[in-house]
């Protein structure tokens, strides 16, 4: 009897997509009681994008896949699994917005859900991707992380609305008999007593919806951005640390380190705690606002695209978010390169 080969997930492609509407920090100064300096020197962001009053978050997931699918050279006929991670999904209860999208793709008959772990959801679904992957019950799984955040958002909140921007980044993982090729280490956690930090009360079995709801504007996002900050530079950096000695992998080894884009003062302090050269640390959060789930992949979309990312090149993923949860993934990258 032959042994059984081990069998490895890989990444194999990239897709991203923001929405056309540019929201800027000046036309923000126009809706509430901020300015561009604050934003800029608080935050790093310039600009984000905004959907459509009818694109939804499955819409733009929908586009996104479409790309990371045509870039894997793989046919959608071998996708056997559908992945979706969103806070905004289309409908907060069914269907999921994974059924959606792989309708409005064309992927019909597999397997189909959505997750729930805001800002982590990408390497949430990077672990799960990877675990239907090595224990053989899949091939090619399609993920995506997508956002139609200002659909929570309360544009009469300044500390809220100068953050968030809308988008979606989806990957194909395979299967692979290349341990090269392979996921190197994921690590993802959560810890629920902190839930109350970033919350969107309603609508839910605790406050369905109603028009108390509307009138207390529990429907919106709220965030205690300060108590966050703090948590988001210690886990961070705690996580990148551990993931790296266990890999015994040196911070300067690391040519694509991308963490969750939320704010750029959080990127530098855990930048700078490891010593990383600013070309090491990918920025897109001036660009496109914290986009929550779809952050991370439409990160590599953009190293991808401009042709920094390369076959083979580590990529050090690292990101939190509501929950709060956290996670953090050790990879190469499987995929083709753009020729620039
Ligand atoms: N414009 C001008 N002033 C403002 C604004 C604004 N947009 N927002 C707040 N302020 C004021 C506050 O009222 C406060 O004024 P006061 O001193 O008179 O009371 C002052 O600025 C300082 O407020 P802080 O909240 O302490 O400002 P801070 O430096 O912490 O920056 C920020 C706020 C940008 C929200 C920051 O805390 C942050 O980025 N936190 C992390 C948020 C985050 O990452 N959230 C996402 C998690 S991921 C997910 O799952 C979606």
């Amino acid at each position: 009897m032959s042994p059984i080969k081990p069998i490895y997930a890989s990444f194999r492609s990239i897709g991203a997509y923001a929405p056309e509407k540019i929201l800027s920090n000046a036309d923000l100064e126009k809706m509430v009681d901020t300015t561009d300096e604050w934003i800029l020197k608080r935050t790093g962001i310039k600009e984000r994008h905004i959907a459509a009053a009818d694109e939804y978050t499955s819409d733009m997931a929908a586009k996104a896949c479409e790309l990371a699918i045509e870039r894997s050279g793989i046919a959608k006929n071998k996708i056997d699994l559908v992945l979706c991670a969103t806070v905004t999904p289309d409908y907060f209860n069914m269907p999921s917005t994974a059924c959606i999208i792989s309708d409005k793709i064309g992927i019909r008959n597999v397997q189909a859900f959505d997750i729930s772990a805001a800002c982590s959801g990408f390497v949430y679904l990077l672990s799960i991707a990877k675990a239907f992957i090595e224990s053989g019950m899949k091939q090619n799984v399609l993920i995506v992380g997508a956002e139609k955040f200002s659909s929570i958002v309360d544009y009469t909140d300044r500390s809220t609305c100068i953050l968030f921007g809308d988008g979606a980044g989806a990957a194909i993982i395979s299967a692979t008999s290349n341990k090269e090729e392979g996921f190197i280490d994921l690590h993802a956690s959560a810890d629920g007593s902190y839930a109350d930090l970033l919350i969107t009360p309603a609508p839910g079995a605790i406050h369905p919806a109603s028009q108390h709801v509307i009138d207390t504007g529990l429907n919106f996002v709220q965030m205690k951005g300060n108590e966050i900050f703090k948590l988001a530079v210690k886990t961070l950096t705690n996580d990148v640390k551990e993931i790296l000695a266990k890999n015994e992998i040196n911070p300067e080894d690391i040519p694509h380190f991308i963490p969750h884009q939320a704010n750029y003062r959080i990127i530098k302090a855990v930048g700078d705690a490891l010593k990383m050269k600013d070309e090491q640390v990918v920025l897109t959060v001036g660009k496109y606002g914290n986009t929550s789930a779809a952050s991370i992949p439409m990160a590599i979309n953009d190293i991808w695209e401009s042709g920094r990312l390369q076959t083979g090149e580590l990529m050090l993923l690292d990101t939190f978010g509501g929950g709060l949860t956290w996670a953090s993934a050790l990879l190469p990258f499987a995929g083709q390169a753009i020729n620039k």
